[in-house]
């Protein structure tokens, strides 16, 4: 029998999300490059789609981790963004979301940007963080990507610890 406050569990490949979006030219910086705030965008909302999906809750973003613009995005580049859940807590949710960009009449795609995303799920009622499904790890890249996430959540608390004593 299933318990009202932990529901069952999901994979991450119930939930993996694409996004894509072609680029636009009110969606340049004065380079003439897509503007990273345009990019940042697109990495929430898919995030954002990857956490419902899990949750079945509605979410917010909570911490965008290390957003490293590894490459220009050019005009007219069609970009995706990929979402997969790789870790949760008891109410929150990491996800991995990479950014490809293809320049579409030759088809060569680079990878762009990579960043861990968390989002904590809410009660729908009084707005509280609530519960999420576990996460069923089923694949060997699954679990790799979970060992990695759970080592960096560790990380994090370890510095948040440090900050306590800097402030
Ligand atoms: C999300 C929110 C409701 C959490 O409230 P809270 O009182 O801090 O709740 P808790 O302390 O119980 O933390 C809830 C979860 O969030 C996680 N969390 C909180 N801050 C975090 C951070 N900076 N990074 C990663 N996880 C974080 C906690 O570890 C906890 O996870 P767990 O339940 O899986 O163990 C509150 O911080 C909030 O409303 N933030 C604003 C969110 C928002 O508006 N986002 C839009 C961005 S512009």
């Amino acid at each position: 029998m299933t318990d009202e406050t932990t529901p069952p569990g999901k994979t991450p490949r119930e939930s993996y999300t694409v996004l894509s979006e072609s680029m636009m030219p009110d969606q340049l910086n004065h380079h003439g490059n897509v503007f990273g705030g345009v990019i940042l965008a697109l990495v929430d909302k898919c995030g954002g789609v990857v956490a419902r999906r899990h949750a079945r809750l509605p979410v917010v973003t909570v911490s965008i981790d290390r957003v490293e613009f590894n490459q220009p995005v050019y005009a007219n580049d069609y970009v995706e963004a990929h979402g997969r859940i790789v870790r949760v807590g008891r109410t929150s949710m990491d996800v991995l979301v990479t950014v490809t960009a293809e320049q579409v009449e030759t088809g060569v795609r680079r990878q762009t940007n990579r960043c861990m995303v968390t989002y904590v799920a809410l009660d729908r009622l009084n707005g509280r963080p609530a519960p999420v499904p576990p996460l069923v790890l089923e694949t060997d890249e699954d679990r790799r990507l979970h060992a990695i996430a759970e080592r960096r959540t560790e990380r994090r608390r370890a510095e948040a610890r440090d900050d306590v004593d800097d402030w």
